[in-house]
């Protein structure tokens, strides 16, 4: 069964909007761990606009599960995973002015950097996963940077206007699935995934985790973070 990551960023969020301490992001991971997460997702920001310094290093301390830390491949964020070593990191493309991450990495036009990225990581015991369309070109690059993992965005299969749209991204994810696992890449999925369109995504063959933040934490402010992330486990379940 596919396995979920939790992205608790939305909690650093209601934090930051006051600059206060409350609430904290590490109670938050205790919570969806209670409620079954099987990983916790994080991601440091290099505008620090959600989740800080200091979180990621408690969360190493009190994550039971696994910590995936999201972060851009910069000499900077390197540094600090190669200090805080969470289980595995995921390179992000990052821009200052989006709301969230926009588009997947470009493995093809950074193959050199992002492969430096990768091979310190990896060379430190950190396996990494690259965040790319399903696309089979960045796939192909993916293989070449020797990531052990790529997170495919699922952000166009959650925006598809309509069924028929959302039945092509579905089968490019299929088929980036299949790609990927050819190439000797194991997969994870997320962007825009919620209760209502993820169950076809979590019956793809071959993906390992899903990675999900905003429509949990959204549920979450409702139900409670326990409830909320019982609730995401069992629908993928289906
Ligand atoms: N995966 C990656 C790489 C992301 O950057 C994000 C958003 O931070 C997510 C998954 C989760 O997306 P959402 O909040 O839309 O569930």
């Amino acid at each position: 069964m596919v396995s979920l990551g939790v992205n608790i960023d939305h909690v650093a969020t209601v934090r930051q909007a006051r600059r206060a301490v409350e609430p904290d992001p590490v109670a938050a991971a205790v919570l969806a761990e209670l409620g079954g997460a099987d990983g916790i997702t994080v991601h440091l920001r290099e505008d620090r606009r959600h989740i800080q310094d200091r979180d990621v290093h408690v969360l190493r301390e009190t994550v039971r599960t696994h910590l995936n830390l999201e972060m851009a491949a910069t000499a900077e964020m390197v540094a600090i995973a190669l200090q805080v070593k969470p289980d595995y990191v995921t390179l992000v493309p990052e821009k200052r002015t989006e709301v969230t991450t926009e588009g997947g990495l470009d493995v093809v036009v950074g193959l050199s950097s992002i492969g430096q990225a990768v091979e310190r990581l990896q060379a430190a015991g950190i396996p990494v996963s690259l965040f790319i369309d399903p696309n089979p070109e960045q796939l192909k690059a993916a293989a070449q940077a020797e990531a052990k993992f790529i997170e495919l965005h699922t952000g166009r299969y959650a925006d598809a206007p309509n069924e028929v749209e959302r039945a092509k991204e579905l089968a490019y994810l299929a088929g980036a699935t299949e790609q990927a696992l050819a190439l000797g890449l194991r997969v994870n999925a997320g962007h825009g995934l919620t209760y209502w369109n993820v169950s076809p995504v979590a019956r793809l063959a071959g993906i390992e985790e899903l990675n999900i933040g905003h429509s949990i934490i959204a549920r979450a402010v409702l139900v409670g973070l326990e409830r909320a992330v019982r609730e995401m486990k069992q629908v993928i379940r289906l």
